[in-house]
Parts: C-alpha cells; sequence; structure tokens
C-alpha cells in the first residue's frame, strides 16, 4: 500500500514555492515582496501595496497612476446585481451576501472567465480589487434598510468606502482624513499573509481550474469562521463581554482551562511565536486614532490593553508563546470608526483580496501546477458485504 506523510492542519508541509510573502515566526517580521510591513504602514497605501503584490515591485508614479485609473473604472457593480442584493433577508450577515455576491460575479462578467487568457485575469483581477468594498459596503447598507452609496472615484480607495458606508443622500457626509488614514492602514495590515487557511482555499479552488470570482468567494467563506478572519468580530464581542478591568482573571482563567473551550480571542497565531509585527502596528493606530476622535479612554481600548499586559505576564500564554495577534486592535479601531462587528470581517475580506488575487495569479502561472489533491490515512472499516434491509 502507499505510504504517505500524516500532517493534520498542515503545520509541516509546503504546498507552493511563492515569491509574494515572507514571515518569521520567530522574530516577528512579516515582508511583502521583501518590504518590512512597518515601512508599508507608514509609507504607503493600499493601492501601492496591491500593486506590489500583484506585479512585484513598488510602481514609478506614471505606473501608480495607471493602475489607479484601472481600478477606479471598475468601482461600480453591474446595476442588475442590485436586485440580487435585495434576494437576501435584510438581517443576512454581510460576509453571507459577500460570499453569494461574489460568487455570482462569474455570472455577469463573462469577459473574464477564461484562466488561460492572461488578460481575462488581469480584468478579473482588476475587477475583484475595485469592486469588493462596494460589494462590502452594499451589503451595510442592505442589512442596515439605507439606500445603496454609489462610489465616488474622486477620493482615495479607503476613502471611497467609509463613503460607501457612512454616506446618506439627505446630508453631507466628508470623510475625516485620521479615519481615512487608518482604514488604508488596516487595508495595508491585512493585504497578505502567505498560505493562511483562506488563501490555501482560494490556492486550492483555482488548482481545478475554476474561475477567480469563484475561487474569491470560496476565500471569502473560510476567512469568515472564527479561528480566521472572524476573530476581529469574536475579539471585540469577548472584549466587551469581559466588559471591565476587573473581571479580566476570570476570563484569564477561563482561557487556561483545557475543559472550557473560551480561547483569548486575538490571541496566538499558527506561525507567530513571537509578537506578530501587525498588532503592534495595530496597536499604536488605535492610541493614534481614539486619541484624535478624544475617545481615548474608551473602555474596550482599556480592558485590552489590560488583558494583554496579564496575558504576557502569565505562564501558561508565555509557555504556549501566544502573543497578540493583528485582531487583537484592528475591532477596537473599526469600533470607534462607527463600524458594527458585523462589518469587522468583510473589511477583511475588501483587504485580503489583493492577497488571494497575486497568489491565486501566481499559482496559474506556475509550471509546476497540479490540482491539490490531498492523500488520507483510511481508518474506516475494512471491506464487508452489503446485507440486505431486512437482515440488519
Ligand atoms: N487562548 C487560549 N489558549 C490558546 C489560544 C488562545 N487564543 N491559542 C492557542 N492556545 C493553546 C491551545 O489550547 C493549545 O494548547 P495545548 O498545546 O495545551 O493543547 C496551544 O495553545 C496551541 O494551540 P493550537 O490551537 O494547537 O495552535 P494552532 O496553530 O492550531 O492555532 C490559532 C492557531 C490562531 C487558530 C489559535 O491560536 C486560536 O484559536 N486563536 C484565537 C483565534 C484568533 O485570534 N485567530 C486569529 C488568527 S490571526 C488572523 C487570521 O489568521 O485571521
Amino acid at each position: 500500500a502507499d505510504v504517505f506523510t500524516y500532517d493534520p492542519g498542515f503545520t509541516s508541509t509546503a504546498a507552493c514555492e511563492s515569491a509574494i510573502t515572507y514571515i518569521d515566526g520567530d522574530l516577528g517580521e512579516l515582508l511583502y515582496r521583501g518590504y518590512p510591513i512597518e515601512q508599508l504602514a507608514e509609507k504607503s497605501s493600499h493601492v501601492e501595496v496591491c500593486y506590489l503584490l500583484m506585479y512585484g515591485e513598488l510602481p514609478t508614479a506614471a505606473q501608480l497612476s495607471d493602475f489607479t485609473q484601472r481600478i477606479t473604472r471598475h468601482t461600480m457593480v453591474h446595476e442588475q446585481m442590485h436586485n440580487f442584493f435585495r434576494g437576501f433577508r435584510r438581517d443576512s450577515h454581510p460576509m453571507a451576501t459577500m460570499v453569494g455576491v461574489v460568487g455570482a460575479m462569474s455570472a455577469f462578467y463573462h469577459d473574464s472567465l477564461d484562466i488561460n487568457d492572461p488578460w481575462h485575469r488581469e480584468v478579473a483581477s482588476i475587477r475583484m480589487i475595485a469592486k469588493l468594498p462596494t460589494i462590502a459596503a452594499m451589503a451595510y447598507k442592505y442589512s442596515i434598510g439605507q439606500p445603496f452609496v454609489y462610489p465616488k472615484n474622486a477620493l482615495s480607495y479607503a476613502g471611497n468606502f467609509l463613503n460607501m458606508c457612512f454616506a446618506v443622500p439627505t446630508e453631507e457626509y466628508v470623510v475625516s482624513p485620521v479615519l481615512e488614514k487608518a482604514m488604508d492602514r488596516i487595508m495595508m495590515l491585512h493585504a497578505d499573509h502567505e498560505q493562511n487557511a483562506s488563501t490555501s482555499t482560494v490556492r486550492l479552488a483555482g488548482s481545478s481550474g475554476a474561475n477567480p470570482f469563484a475561487c474569491i468567494a470560496a476565500g471569502i467563506a473560510c476567512l469568515w469562521g472564527p479561528a480566521h478572519g472572524g476573530a476581529n468580530q469574536a475579539c471585540l464581542e469577548m472584549l466587551r463581554q469581559i466588559g471591565s478591568v476587573e473581571r479580566i482573571p476570570e476570563f484569564i482563567a477561563r482561557a487556561k482551562d483545557k475543559n472550557d473551550p473560551f480561547r483569548l480571542m486575538g490571541f496566538g497565531h499558527r506561525v507567530y511565536k513571537n509578537f506578530d509585527p501587525r498588532a503592534r502596528v495595530m496597536k499604536e493606530s488605535a492610541d493614534e486614532v481614539l486619541g484624535l476622535l478624544g475617545i481615548e479612554n474608551n473602555e474596550t481600548l482599556q480592558v485590552a490593553k489590560e488583558l494583554e499586559k496579564i496575558a504576557l505576564e502569565d505562564e501558561y500564554f508565555v509557555s504556549k508563546k501566544l502573543y497578540p495577534n493583528v485582531d487583537f486592535y484592528s475591532g477596537i479601531i473599526l469600533e470607534a470608526m462607527g463600524f458594527p462587528t458585523s462589518m469587522f470581517t468583510p473589511i477583511f475580506a475588501i483587504s485580503r483580496t489583493i492577497g488571494w488575487i497575486s497568489q491565486w495569479k501566481e499559482m496559474i502561472s506556475d509550471p509546476a501546477g497540479k490540482i491539490g489533491r490531498p492523500r488520507q490515512l483510511y481508518i474506516g472499516p475494512e471491506k464487508r458485504d452489503y446485507v440486505d434491509l431486512r437482515n440488519r
């Protein structure tokens, strides 16, 4: 019989070669195409990071302007998609709506489905970078019963998204530069993270030759889980549930209890065995945003900081090398911006779209590429004969 390596959770299996993102989990280092995440978060913009991830190099001014125009040309969704949105229940989670609508893009954009045509691949990629913010904002507006807001291409990528979420036809809405910058930074910090569960899902789906919209919809579905992108929503809900600094020890004790399924959301990572570098930037950003909004005494932020402090000194968390991850502080910023928790994971999905697309494109053009097809160790019954119903 064949012998296979058993590696549940793929903790020691490399499934591909990739030139996009590098993580050193022991040092707590993250590089996009060689550039440290801290430098990008400080100096770059999400659209520039999209270009970098997709094409491998930072753009020149002319390339960036051309790329930006190619994206803004595609920010609107097909008008008929509005009808599709209206088929969902109003109280649908925006992630549920997004999985459906992004999957349905393959029913609307027939000129970008041929994965063997480089032009189709390019157009599909640009369409998704451009339309995911529109789709997420529409899912939100629909869920609160407000009219959809069309994209405004004079605004930045992040600014346009905030406008589509918070503008209403009855009043003037001006995007705050502080929130715009913070949103852009959240997007950059989430843009790619090598072979995480949703990216691996996109690659696996893509390995069968499935169309790019179907693959990204699969990635969104995977991201929704609380162990992955759903952690930002789960983390803020946990911080609210803890409610006050005095109750932290009770929750720390629960997280350590083997018989209690409770985990500290926003803590721990498969690869980082040191501080998640994204969490550091996110923490600074949370301080900055709440300070500028004049709400630095926010109770949730106080609970988060104290929880982090206690956990980082606790033997259980120290010995298991559990540190805050990117999702620990992002929810606090998003809440301060006015987003409900149900929008946290959709914002992660918008941000990760570029990572999924870049990895999908890399996979399609990899000459070593094959359909992903893991094997198994069979532990079921041995061969046996069928028993007639009357004899069972
Ligand atoms: N709270 C308490 N204990 C934990 C936690 C936690 N958050 N995370 C891991 N542990 C313990 C776990 O019980 C296990 O203990 P033992 O060895 O005694 O059985 C040990 O640490 C190793 O955990 P694991 O589940 O085997 O590790 P993993 O690499 O499979 O899981 C993880 C990584 C991120 C799924 C996990 O740490 C977790 O569930 N964290 C909470 C959810 C979360 O914040 N996810 C966001 C991840 S970063 C952004 C993203 O990917 O979307």
